[in-house]
């Protein structure tokens, strides 16, 4: 029915042991691999095929920043697979103040079978694993946001039954987490990525020739615009991200609204696009005033929707909700296929 299925059916790819801590550590073939298990699991989900492979088998969940997909995604999936769970939060547990992550690791790695971190640097979780004997995956860092990839690729993937030669346009704050790792994802699968934002705000250098290098390889290719019509014309997918992430100041706010809401998305980008295009968002999303960060920026700087309008999040465009619900079939895919 998929790209996958089609080109690469039957294939069974031996990734037991392996961390989850970027995609710049993974080939084209592996991440299509875990995509197509992944929907292999949602199907059994959905169909209530019971699928405890793992019972018996125990994961420390490690945040030290607040989630709510990926903390749900990692129990709920944990817990179908025939898991237990340990929850350890950014308070509660002695991680970086009385212990270091070397002694974590090693600790964690004779207890559990697999150890899931989210924080700060790329350096810690790569520590990390380092460390620990068994499976680390990435549940976000500054730097990358790997899991959040596959569902997002799972959810274009089942809406247009193919990945090669699509336009998938980031708006936004394209040096961060998410604005990296889609890059890396979409070159690397051979989607045409545009990337689309002032300057001060594009991926590093060295990351975008690398990307362009896997583009060349899969038949895709990495455009970075400042000009949001050029950018976002004929896109097949739009994607954007909140303009201040997780562990930067709030003071940026104001910096981000004035460079930033050139590149929101609303319905004259969606007008832009192709018809069919979808509109994707890693969530949580400002896009009205509804939550306390919200109303607090509408009453400094008068701003009611950010990233993205209302009007767009809520349109027959947005796959926000799918794309949130594959996260939990994803990561599912990922603990399966490193742990079993
Ligand atoms: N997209 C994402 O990572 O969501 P959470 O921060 O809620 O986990």
């Amino acid at each position: 029915m998929y790209e996958y299925a089609t080109c690469k059916g039957g294939l069974i790819m031996d990734l037991r042991g392996r961390d989850f801590l970027k995609l710049l550590d993974y080939t084209e073939e592996e991440i299509l691999y875990l995509i197509n298990v992944a929907m292999e699991f949602k199907r059994k989900k959905q169909t209530h095929e019971p699928h405890e492979y793992l019972r018996g088998k125990n994961i420390a969940l490690i945040f030290e920043k607040d989630s709510t997909r990926t903390r749900c995604s990692f129990e709920v999936a944990a817990y179908d697979l025939g898991m237990h769970v340990t929850y350890l939060g950014p308070t509660g547990s002695q991680i970086g103040k009385k212990e270091t992550i070397k002694d974590t690791a090693r600790v964690l790695a004779g207890i559990y079978d697999g150890i899931e971190y989210r924080g700060f640097g790329q350096d810690i979780v790569e520590e990390l694993a380092k460390y620990s004997k068994v499976p680390v995956w990435n549940g976000l860092t500054n730097e990358f946001h790997p899991t959040q990839m596959l569902a997002d690729l799972m959810t274009t993937l089942e809406n247009f039954g193919h990945l090669k030669g699509l336009k998938f346009v980031f708006m936004g704050d394209a040096r961060n987490n998410v604005g990296n790792s889609l890059m890396i994802i979409c070159s690397k699968l051979g989607l045409h990525f545009t990337c689309c934002a002032p300057e001060e705000l594009f991926p590093n250098e060295e990351l975008v020739e690398k990307c362009k290098e896997f583009a060349r390889i899969s038949g895709g290719s990495v455009t970075l615009t400042t000009d949001a019509m050029a950018g976002t014309k004929d896109a097949d997918v739009l994607y954007t991200d909140v303009w201040v992430s997780m562990g930067e100041k709030d003071e940026l706010w104001e910096r981000r609204i004035k460079q930033l809401s050139p590149y929101q998305v609303n319905q004259k980008i969606i007008d832009n696009a192709k018809e069919n295009v979808i509109f994707l968002h890693c969530l949580p999303s400002f896009h009205n005033i509804d939550t306390t960060i919200g109303k607090d920026v509408y009453e400094k700087f008068g701003v009611k929707e950010m990233e993205v309008t209302d009007e767009v999040f809520e349109s027959s465009h947005s796959r926000v909700m799918e794309e949130a619900e594959n996260r939990m079939h994803t990561i599912k895919a990922v603990i399966y296929e490193t742990l079993k």
